[in-house]
């Protein structure tokens, strides 16, 4: 079982000011997909402290796959792509390219999200859009594969030729 972390980005939900439905969207589609979702933030739309919950989380080897949430628009606030781009060793632009190509299906608005994904030490991070039906059309569209590369990340032997979804 994969091990996971839900990180919601939001000035209003980080003061109180509006309830976060995103991240516990997200976390119950995790659990339902067989994910055990073992942490859970809740940070303002700031670069730095974004970076620094990315880090901690990642650096503590702790879960395989990191989802956020929220501030992937062209807001002036709207920073977790530039915070998840800057922690990760290596980025893994195939994910976002499908979550835009999927949700081009859904609506052309799509293509304002500037979401990005990659890789920091063993952890997968993802950026989700942050409105709860956003975030869910985002995830389902790539979750089927993630296990597959979560395999490959934690070093087990995982082949590419047996394909199961
Ligand atoms: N993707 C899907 N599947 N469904 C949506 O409704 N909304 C878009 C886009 N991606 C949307 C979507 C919109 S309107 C925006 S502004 C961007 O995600 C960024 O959202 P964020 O600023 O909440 O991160």
């Amino acid at each position: 079982m994969f091990k996971a972390a839900v990180v919601t980005v939001s000035d209003r939900s980080f003061r109180g000011e509006r309830p976060d439905g995103g991240g516990p969207l997200v976390a119950e589609i995790l659990k339902n997909a067989g994910y055990e979702v073992t942490r859970t933030a809740i940070v303002p739309d700031e670069q730095p402290q974004i970076q620094q919950i990315l880090t901690e989380i990642a650096d503590s080897g702790a879960v395989d796959l990191l989802v956020t949430t929220g501030g992937t628009g062209f807001a002036p606030r709207d920073v977790t792509p530039e915070a998840t781009i800057a922690v990760c060793d290596r980025l893994t632009p195939g994910i976002p390219e499908a979550m835009r190509y999927a949700s081009m299906q859904v609506t052309n608005r799509a293509m304002l999200s500037r979401a990005a994904a990659g890789i920091r030490k063993g952890t997968l991070i993802v950026n989700l859009p942050g409105s709860p039906k956003a975030a869910r059309e985002n995830l389902e569209a790539v979750l089927p594969a993630l296990a597959h590369g979560l395999e490959m990340l934690s070093g087990r032997p995982a082949d590419c030729a047996k394909l199961t979804d």
